[in-house]
């Protein structure tokens, strides 16, 4: 069984999928209007906290039985721990995979419009203004949701692949790629008039910002950006090769997850400040905010461009990893054939994912809870899955399974040395677990 299975091939290969899940929209899109509503720099140094003591854990957690379960992550569960209910985790995780895949296509799906848009050149006049111009196009229904199931398509393309020739391939150039790009991008907005201004609000906190809502904010941020909680790197940590270190994986995974994060409000805030515009924009901020501030740019054509090709390939790596984990379980549990798999659950999100686009333009009345049904998906996957997902699986490994197992897939059967062993174990049964649970409650309001 474990022969048939596809694996990454490199170290660098699994370091390229793994940050290739976690960087993408959320660090991107998300990651900057979530700081320019909550405080800038205040709102990332909880972020910060949380990804340190809850984030790397849950990763390692994940990679652990992913890779001890040898399966999806249903399918892991059910080996770890037979005849017990914790299966129940990864069915939910799987859920999840549905709910978020619909709403991040929604936002990709643009990222290919405002490509197109970049070439022609036109975020404004005669069209309008940048503002207007993304009002226009997002609350449509034909080309919104045109680009979405093109996205879409994109991403069956290269789960059909499969794990190395499709996952690890494309990863491994367009990793790189975004880096770089990233990086061009900083510079550019740095050497911008009064780029000083951007970066104080970035890392200059103020904290009488931080309520209990930011806090969750921040919690839901470091979950959804590391692409913890729901599974995605139990299925990953199931194509990790037996001799890989797993902490040393999940460190540098982090780490870079967080260092794009930070270059991202580097690219974007200097500019929003240069240009004299506010930063809590929401959603619509690198939609209308960057637009605004590319067409004042000397060059702007040109760096709009490379920032929506960016933002598009950090979409796409990240899409992938989500449409994984429901063709793992549909493959493994179902014996589909990968490509069916990969065009049932393209399918089955792609109907979810064509009502998110369309609750902002026809279906914007239809309101869940008093959210739209866009934001609604956000909320339940992000502020209420992730964190319970990531609450059960430290609990899992922390309470339930073998501490020796445990230690014994960490240490790669005692060939590597595991001295942080104690403190790992420490955080997955006390720190995480209570932080996680205290956060959650008090956000949700019932604490
Ligand atoms: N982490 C990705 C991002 O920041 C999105 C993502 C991919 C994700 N897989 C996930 C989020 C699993 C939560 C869970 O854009």
């Amino acid at each position: 069984m474990n022969q048939q299975r596809d694996s990454f091939g490199s170290k660098f290969g699994v370091f390229a999928a793994v940050v290739g899940s976690a960087v993408g929209l959320g660090n991107i899109w998300r990651f900057p209007y979530m700081a320019g509503e909550n405080g800038g720099g205040a709102f990332l140094i909880v972020y910060f906290a949380f990804v340190l003591i809850i984030g790397i854990p849950v990763v390692i957690s994940e990679f652990i039985i992913g890779r001890r379960g040898q399966s999806n992550s249903y399918g892991s569960f059910r080996k770890l721990a037979p005849g017990k209910p914790w299966y129940l985790v990864g069915l939910m995780g799987i859920f999840a995979a549905f709910i978020i895949l619909a709403f991040y296509s929604t936002v990709a799906g643009w990222t290919l419009e405002y490509i197109f848009l970049s070439v022609k050149n036109i975020f404004s006049s005669p069209a309008g203004t940048p503002a207007e111009v993304f009002e226009n196009f997002h609350t449509g229904s034909f080309l919104p949701v045109l680009w979405q199931l093109i996205f879409m398509i994109l991403t069956a393309i290269i789960i059909f692949g499969g794990v190395q020739k499709g996952i690890e391939k494309y990863s491994k150039i367009l990793m790189p790629m975004l880096f770089l790009l990233l990086v061009i991008l900083s510079v550019k907005a740095i050497s911008l008039p009064n780029s000083s201004e951007g970066l104080k609000f970035l890392f200059k906190p103020d904290f009488s910002k931080v309520d209990s809502n930011v806090i969750l904010s921040a919690l839901g941020q470091a979950a959804f950006s590391l692409s913890i909680g729901m599974g995605c790197l139990i299925t990953y940590g199931s194509y990790i090769k037996k001799d890989n270190n797993l902490t040393k994986m999940a460190f540098s995974v982090s780490i870079a997850d967080m260092c794009i994060a930070i270059l991202a409000g580097v690219a974007i805030f200097p500019a929003i400040f240069s240009f004299g515009l506010s930063p809590a924009q929401g959603p619509g901020l690198v939609y209308i905010v960057l637009p605004e501030i590319f067409e004042q740019m000397t060059g702007g054509t040109f760096f709009s461009l490379l920032f929506f090709v960016l933002l598009a390939i950090a979409a796409l790596t990240s899409s992938i990893s989500l449409l994984e984990v429901v063709v793992a379980y549909f493959t493994e549990e179902f014996k589909m054939k990968r490509s069916t798999a990969t065009i049932v659950a393209t399918s089955l999100s792609a109907v979810l994912g064509v009502f998110t686009t369309l609750s902002f333009g026809p279906l914007k009345n239809a309101a869940i809870f008093k959210k739209s049904i866009f934001d609604s998906c956000d909320f339940l996957a992000t502020n209420i899955l992730l964190p319970l997902g990531a609450f059960f699986i430290v609990v899992f490994l922390g309470w339930f399974y073998d501490k020796k197992q445990t230690k014994d897939e960490l240490s790669n059967h005692g060939t590597l040395k595991v001295r942080l062993f104690p403190l790992f174990m420490f955080i997955i049964r006390f720190i995480a677990p209570l932080a996680i649970l205290l956060v959650f409650l008090q956000g949700l309001g019932i604490f």
